[in-house]
C-alpha cells in the first residue's frame, strides 16, 4: 500500500504500450505462482519467517527479484499482517495459530516489471465473525474491480468498495491505498479504497493503465496506527481485526484485465 503523501504536483499516470502491458502480464503471472506456492504452506504452526523463506526462495529460483526487500528499508521479501494488523506486517518467529487470519502479501519485479498482490488466509477452525470479514474483504476487492470501465472515474472504485463494506458494516483504511505500478514499485495513479471528500481523484482510466485494488476492511474502526519501534507495522487503532485482497489490474479496452490471477487461488465469487 501507499501511504497518502503531501505530494501536490502528480504526476499523470504512465499508459502502457502493447510490449509493456506483456511485461506486466509477465509479472502479475508470477507473482500469482507464488502465491500459489506458498499457499500450501500457510497452515498453523508455520512462523511467517518461514514463510518469507520460502518466498524469498522461490523467487530467486525463478530468477526475479522481491520487490519489498530494501524497498525504503524494508527488511524481508513478503508482509505478513496477522489478525489485527492492518498492512506491513514484518515476518517474524511467531508460529500461525489456529483461529488467526493472515494476509500474505507478495511483490516481485520479473524484467524491471512489478507485480503485487495478496490474500488474507484462515487459520481454520477461525470465528464466524472471522469468516466474514475475510469474506467482505474478498467481495469488497471484487466490487471496486467490477467498478473499473475504460474511460470511467477512477473514484468509482473507491465508491463501490465503500458502499459495499458499510453494507455489510465494516469500515474501510483510508490512510493506505491501492497505487499504480510498473517500472516503479509505488506511483500514480494513488486508488483510494473510499471516496476522499477533499480533492477527490479527477482521474479518468484509461486503456493502459496498471494500478493495484487493494481494499483493507476493519470490524471496527478505520483508524490506523503505526508501530512506534518498528516504523512498518500498520494496526487497527483499535485492535479490531482487519483482513485484505490485492490484485494488480491492467485497464483495456474491453475492461478490467487482473494480471494476478491464480491457479488455485480464491476466484470472484468464492465462500471462505
Ligand atoms: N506490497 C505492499 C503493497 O501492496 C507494499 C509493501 S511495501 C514494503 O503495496 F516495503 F512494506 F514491503
Ligand atoms: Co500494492
Ligand atoms: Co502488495
Amino acid at each position: 500500500m501507499q501511504a497518502l503523501g503531501q505530494k501536490n504536483a502528480k504526476p499523470k499516470p504512465p499508459i502502457y504500450d502493447e510490449e509493456s502491458r506483456e511485461g506486466l502480464r509477465r509479472a502479475g503471472r508470477f507473482n500469482g505462482q507464488l502465491l500459489d506456492f506458498v499457499r500450501p504452506h500457510v497452515k498453523a504452526g508455520v512462523t511467517t519467517l518461514e514463510l518469507d523463506r520460502l518466498c524469498y526462495e522461490y523467487t530467486m529460483d525463478h530468477g526475479h527479484i522481491p520487490a519489498c526487500l530494501g524497498y525504503k528499508g524494508y527488511p524481508n521479501t513478503i508482509c505478513t499482517s496477522v489478525n489485527e494488523v492492518v498492512c506491513h506486517g514484518i515476518p517474524n518467529n511467531t508460529p500461525l495459530r489456529e483461529g488467526d487470519i493472515v494476509n500474505v502479501d507478495v511483490t516481485t519485479i520479473v524484467d524491471g516489471w512489478h507485480g503485487d498482490s495478496s490474500e488474507t488466509f484462515l487459520i481454520e477452525p477461525v470465528t464466524e465473525d472471522a469468516r466474514r470479514l475475510v469474506q467482505a474483504a474478498f467481495d469488497s476487492m471484487h466490487v471496486g474491480i467490477d467498478a473499473i470501465h475504460p474511460f470511467g472515474k477512477l473514484t468509482e472504485i473507491g465508491r463501490a468498495i465503500e458502499r459495499f463494506a458499510r453494507l455489510r458494516g465494516y469500515a474501510v483504511v483510508q490512510e493506505y491505498q491501492g497505487h499504480g505500478l510498473g517500472r516503479e514499485f509505488h506511483q500514480e495513479p494513488g486508488i483510494p479504497h473510499y471516496v476522499p471528500k477533499l480533492n477527490p481523484s479527477q482521474v479518468i482510466l484509461e486503456p493502459g493503465m496498471c494500478f493495484t485494488v487493494e481494499p483493507m476492511i476493519n470490524t471496527g474502526t478505520w483508524r490506523t496506527m503505526l508501530d512506534k519501534r518498528d516504523k512498518w507495522t500498520v494496526r487497527t487503532m483499535d485492535l479490531s481485526l482487519s483482513a485484505q485482497f490485492e490484485h494488480t489490474i491492467l485497464v483495456t479496452d474491453a475492461g478490467p484485465e487482473i494480471l494476478t490471477t491464480t491457479e488455485h487461488g480464491p476466484k470472484t465469487g468464492h465462500k471462505f
